[in-house]
């Protein structure tokens, strides 16, 4: 919906993803003064559709649509993103179908690269409901000692300063500085800020960080693609259980 640059590029990469394991791909670009009945419509006719395995609305939503409505008029069977409410409770508890796409992709870097998070300090600095909130959640499952920290919190580099597993969701570029940082901690930047036309940096500052860090993602390259491949798995998982393939 409307006309964010960053969604553009989002959705041309999931599009291209779909392309290239085989999955069909339905865009609907929907203008900026579209109604919230005309999206809850269209998601609707998408819910009831039994060719149609998994839905999502990229965020950010225009203004005078309620993203809360939107996202919780999709199916929760065919919600990809896991943003339903009923996703996100299943997250809590731990017996979940579909989980958000970036924090899965993170915790997929972490088991791929041989690293256990059983009693690890892991410091998530950043609350969203996207990303934040579920991937304090799902280092928890995996019986890691999780700290979330946020706009309010103090001493921030106390706490940065603890992790071995730190994960930096703020939006905000180079936050995170190698100062902020334990020796040999593992570093996962979910930052993607755009700093000039041509230039994406994360939330760290990847040069005096990856000095003092055991691990760490770069931006580009290291979450972005992964949140990708997750959408895909959760999509593939939608279609099983909603029996469209
Ligand atoms: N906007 C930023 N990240 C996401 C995401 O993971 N899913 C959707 N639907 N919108 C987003």
């Amino acid at each position: 919906m409307g006309e964010d640059p960053a969604s553009k590029v989002y959705v041309a990469n999931k599009k291209k993803a779909c392309e290239y394991i085989g999955i069909n791909s339905f865009e609907y670009k929907l203008p900026e003064e579209t109604t919230e009945e005309e999206v809850i419509e269209l998601i609707n006719k998408l819910n009831n559709d039994n060719t149609v395995s998994g839905i999502l609305c990229q965020l950010p939503v225009p203004k005078h649509i309620n993203e809360e409505a939107i996202i919780n008029a999709i199916d929760p069977k065919k919600d990809v993103d896991a943003f339903h409410p009923i996703n996100v409770g299943k997250i809590m508890t731990g017996n979940y179908d579909f989980v958000p796409c970036t924090p899965a992709g993170v915790m997929e870097l972490i088991k791929e690269s041989g690293i256990d998070v059983t009693g690890k300090e892991c410091v998530v600095v950043g609350r969203s409901n996207i990303v934040g909130k579920p991937m304090s959640m799902l280092l928890l499952h995996q019986n890691g000692t999780v700290t979330v920290c946020h706009s309010k919190t103090k001493d921030l580099k106390a706490k940065t300063k603890s992790a071995d597993i730190l994960v930096a969701a703020v939006g905000i570029p180079n936050f995170i500085t190698g100062d902020m940082i334990k020796e040999g901690a593992v570093v996962i930047d979910v930052g993607i800020n755009r700093i000039a036309p041509k230039t994406l940096v994360g939330d760290v500052e990847f040069d005096t960080a990856k000095e003092v860090a055991g691990a760490i993602t770069p931006v580009p390259g290291g979450v972005g693609p992964m949140t990708i491949a997750m959408l895909m798995k959760n999509t593939l998982k939608a279609a099983e259980v909603n029996k469209t393939v």
